[in-house]
């Protein structure tokens, strides 16, 4: 892994700018990519609990991922085959392909590099942003320890299955000796096809899933809920932000029973359309305190009441799900599908845990559905050339 860092700095003077390249989301940058970037229509998840257990070696696997990471993403990709101590990442027709699947790479830390079961590792305590401190449990939580949590999450997305499998799995092959694979969790948009304008990916439900969202052009947005600031925590996290993945079942069998109109009321919006009960189409505001015969038009219990801004003192998160299916659960012989629901935030405890609080205790979609999975990460900011991923971390 030693050598990773030369390798790394000898990006300099390759693809100077990812866009220039036709990347859609170049790999180096001020953010890192996967986050505020078009959603690719596959996700391939995994995380990673270190073997190691000093710095200089932690350092060493974060600057191999990085120049790994370079390397992957890079569209001049075909013409060279890239070898990581010994780690040929080319080495199959699939990864060749990833030029053309606008591959993205996305690394995050879990709160256990920093510390865990109150030992502190890596020397790394005093550096733990409080924001990574474990996410409260929800009423209603069924979490499988083995499939949540991780030292280090790797998010690779890309438009071909099989690039981002194999991304993936070259990561793990780099970091074999100080790193296991924990757990990993493949996802996938519905593919829309080139379309002039965007159209939102429905989910399992049926319905049309992020209409209301941080548009990733909205830099203004993007800077207030997403990317963090200096003085929310320890330098090292400035330009990063916190990902938050919740594996969320869902009973299709109990959702498909219910009448059109009965999932309508759950949601809050419209199932074909998209638009709010409250009127208009799909990016209508919904308009809160309609009534209709002396109700409101958008129920007290629905999902998009209980998660809009108004009710969470104006929080919002840039959410990035996607649908998982994963064969039938052999007990009740019912599907093991639903949503990988991934968001990021600045800080996931005033965001995305003060939402939950409220949908977990009221949400009607809550009948419907069951988080089997979660973890948090700090996903540090973009990879400079010549710098690996959180390199301030260790300065
Ligand atoms: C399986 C679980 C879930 C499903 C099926 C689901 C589905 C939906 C749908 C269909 C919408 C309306 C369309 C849109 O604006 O995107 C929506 C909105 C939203 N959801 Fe969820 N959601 C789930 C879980 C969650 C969770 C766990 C959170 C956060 C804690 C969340 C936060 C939001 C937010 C913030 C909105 C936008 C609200 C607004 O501003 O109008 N959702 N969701």
């Amino acid at each position: 892994l030693a050598a990773a860092g030369a390798g790394l700095a000898a990006e300099r003077s390759r693809h100077e700018s990812g866009a220039e390249n036709g990347l859609k989301a170049p790999f180096f940058g001020r953010h890192q990519s996967g986050i505020a970037t078009a959603a690719q229509v596959h996700l391939q998840l995994a995380a990673f609990d270190l073997t190691i257990s000093s710095a200089p070696d932690l350092q060493d696997l974060l600057a191999a991922w990085s120049t790994a990471g370079a390397a992957l993403t890079d569209p001049q990709h075909r013409s060279n085959v890239h070898t990581i101590d010994g780690t040929t990442l080319t080495d199959s027709g699939h990864t060749l392909a990833g030029a053309d699947a606008n591959l993205t790479l996305t690394f995050g830390l879990g709160a256990s590099v920093f510390t865990s079961n109150g030992q502190a590792r890596f020397g790394l305590a005093p550096r733990m942003p409080p924001a990574l401190k474990p996410l409260p449990g929800f009423t209603g939580d069924q979490l499988d320890p083995r499939r949540s949590d991780g030292d280090l999450c790797v998010q690779a997305c890309a438009d071909d299955p099989i690039v981002a499998f194999h991304a993936v799995r070259a990561l793990a092959r780099i970091a074999s000796g100080a790193a296991t694979m924990r757990w990993s969790q493949a996802g996938l948009l519905p593919n829309t096809g080139p379309s002039e304008r965007p159209v939102t990916p429905r989910n399992l439900l049926g319905f049309k899933d992020g209409t209301s969202n941080i548009a990733n052009d909205d830099h203004g947005a993007l800077r207030q809920h997403v990317w963090v600031n200096s003085g929310d925590g320890p330098p090292w996290m400035v330009n990063g932000t916190y990902m938050v993945i919740r594996r969320i079942r869902m009973n299709l069998d109990s959702w498909d029973a219910l009448t059109t109109a009965e999932q309508e009321r759950i949601i809050g919006r419209q199932k074909a359309t998209g638009a709010p009960l409250s009127g208009g189409t799909e990016h209508t505001p919904p308009q809160l305190n309609r009534q209709r015969a002396g109700s409101p038009t958008i129920p007290a219990d629905a999902h998009i009441r209980l998660a809009s801004p108004t009710l969470n003192h104006q929080q919002r998160i840039l959410r990035r799900s996607y649908t998982y299916t994963d064969g039938i659960d052999p007990g009740t012989r019912q599907p093991d599908a639903g949503l990988v629901f991934i968001c990021f935030q600045r800080d996931p405890h005033a965001q995305f845990a003060a939402i939950q609080q409220r949908l977990s205790a009221h949400d009607a979609l809550n009948n419907h559905i069951s988080h089997t999975a979660s973890a948090l990460y700090a996903c540090p900011p973009g990879v400079q050339r010549g710098q690996p991923i959180a390199q301030r971390l260790f300065v």
